[in-house]
């Protein structure tokens, strides 16, 4: 429309404006539609490919600050010009909240904002937002092979959305989230500030370690306390198909996964398998994957005494360092360990994901009602992980932190469906079958409320008013659900920092001004 055309112009001619009086160079940072490389720079770490269609909303401009300096002027010509501003870190948003957006926006990409300094001796670090999770783990492990940093299993994830959600990985049961290990932060606030822990203060601290970032501010970097982890890790994989009792299995899991030592971490992931002729026949294949802190010889008598009905042996598994066991749970080849660095993913596809958390176990007849539905056409790429709680995810109080999923939760869900390019038509089947599987887990998970987790973003469980005042009743929907009790303390703070919801999406937290 043309009230977004002159917004756009009068905010290009803002930021120029502002750019040049900080006496910066912004032929490099500033990417409108008419540049050549819009595109590219626009795609380069979307991760969902659902939102690369012609039809998905593409912003007026991108910035890719090189300074700190540049990002001040970005906000305050937002702001001035009503349009909005979205700030990419690793873009693995599952909605792709982070680059796409219904009304005139603008993405701030913090692509250049990778730094990372690792201290051994003091087990501290500090990573730039726009560093991938992958290069964190490489930086760590160049410096020590006993350090290590509990975060998430996929290397190219961003760490300003990752650690502002939340984050887990492999060390959860031992160390919890990524956000449980941060202990400091730089943000800029709406005013343009640049706040670290002390000048921000203990509530926006709280509030963006698991709240989401994108309501607060811009996270430049955080400073992460590194845990130890031993020289030789233990990693295995078992699969096991419905013939192979993987639903007894599965069911027994249940009951030991979130009580064995905080060491062992073994996490099950589900997916159907057609075999035979034409590949008619389908079964269920349940894979433990798993990763003990220390060696083989002390895992095996562990494995023994809870959890025999495996049938673990010594030739299922593998001593490596913990690096290497990154790169395993990645699926690269161990030795590979440059790829870390790598920010291109091999395997870009559409889908769509959930979350729920499980306090009960479920009845073998509540699994074979799961493996019903994978056997649905729309089903043949769908994926369902259990992850295991426990350990020290206990420990710590549900109000700690925003992210309230702690004891009592025995593990966490995450449904997913993925499907070939050739099916992009079709997406609604898929998203439709994911719906599906998700109204039959309802009998069987978390109720009032129904939790998720943010970092598995789904906007099904709720989103914001576009437009005027964000409604606070219509945020609590998928609010509660998030966060639980500390929604409230979200809405409280966020009502301080950003009175007037300039940091805004479809599930940012609402100010009550
Ligand atoms: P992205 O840049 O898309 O940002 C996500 C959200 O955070 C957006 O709302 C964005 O505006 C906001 N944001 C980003 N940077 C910000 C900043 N600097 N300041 C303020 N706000 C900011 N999770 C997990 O816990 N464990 C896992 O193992 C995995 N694995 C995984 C694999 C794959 C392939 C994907 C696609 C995703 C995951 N995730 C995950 C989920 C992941 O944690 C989640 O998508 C994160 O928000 C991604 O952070 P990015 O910076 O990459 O995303």
């Amino acid at each position: 429309s043309t009230a977004s055309a002159d917004g756009h112009e009068d905010f290009l001619d803002c930021l120029f404006h502002e750019l040049h009086n900080h006496n910066n160079s912004i032929s490099n940072v500033v990417y409108t539609p008419r540049n050549s490389s819009y595109s590219s720079i626009l795609r380069f770490p979307i991760q969902n490919l659902r939102f690369t269609s012609e039809s998905t909303p593409k912003p007026l401009v991108i910035i890719t600050p090189e300074h700190e300096s540049q990002i001040p002027p970005v906000i305050r010509c937002a702001k001035a010009n009503g349009i909005q501003m979205r700030t990419r870190s690793g873009g693995h948003d599952y909605e792709g909240l982070s680059y796409v957006s219904e009304v005139p926006f603008v993405i701030l990409d913090l692509i250049n904002f990778n730094e990372i300094t690792v201290d051994a001796e003091k087990k501290i670090a500090w990573v730039e937002s726009g560093a991938t999770i992958g290069s964190l783990y490489y930086r760590i492990a160049e410096k020590s092979p006993t350090l290590g940093f509990p975060a998430g299993v996929c290397p190219t994830v961003g760490v300003g959305g990752h650690f502002s959600g939340g984050g887990y990985g492999t060390l959860l049961r031992k160390y919890g989230l990524a956000a449980d290990n941060v202990i400091d932060a730089r943000i800029i606030d709406v005013n343009g500030r640049t706040l670290d822990r002390k000048s921000m203060g203990e509530d926006l601290f709280w509030a963006i370690r698991g709240g989401g970032g994108a309501s607060f501010g811009v996270i430049l970097a955080w400073k992460v306390q590194l845990v130890d982890v031993p020289e030789r890790v233990t990693v295995f994989t078992i699969q096991k198909t419905l013939e192979q009792n993987a639903t007894q299995l599965v069911h027994r899991w249940q009951y030991i996964a979130h009580k064995l030592d905080q060491d062992l971490f073994i996490r099950i992931i589900l997916t159907r398998l057609n075999y035979g002729q034409d590949g008619r026949n389908m079964t269920i294949v349940a894979a433990f994957n798993s990763i003990f802190l220390g060696g083989v010889d002390r895992l095996l008598p562990l494995m023994q005494e809870n959890f025999p009905e495996l049938g673990l042996v010594r030739e299922d598994c593998t001593e490596m360092s913990w690096i290497q066991s990154i790169l395993y749970f990645a699926g690269f080849p161990i030795e590979s360990r440059e790829i870390l660095l790598n920010r291109t993913q091999p395997t870009v596809r559409y889908f769509k994901a959930k979350s729920d958390y499980v306090q009960k176990p479920i009845p073998e007849y509540g699994l074979e009602g799961i493996w019903r539905l994978f056997y649905e056409a729309e089903a043949q790429e769908a994926v369902v992980i259990f992850s295991p709680y426990g350990g020290r995810m206990d420990e710590i109080s549900e109000s700690a932190l925003p992210f309230p999923h702690r004891a009592g939760n025995s593990y966490k869900i995450q449904h997913l469906v993925y499907w070939e390019e050739e099916e992009a038509q079709n997406s609604d089947r898929y998203i439709s079958w994911i719906r599906r599987l998700y109204s039959y887990m309802a009998l069987y998970v978390s109720r009032s409320p129904r939790a998720a987790y943010i970092n598995y973003r789904d906007l099904d469980i709720g989103v914001n008013n576009n437009e005027g005042k964000i409604s606070y009743a219509r945020a609590s929907i998928w609010g509660i659900k998030y966060f639980k009790n500390n929604f409230n303390r979200l809405v409280r703070v966020k009502s301080i920092v950003d009175p007037n919801n300039f940091f805004r999406n479809e599930q940012s937290i609402p100010s009550l001004h």
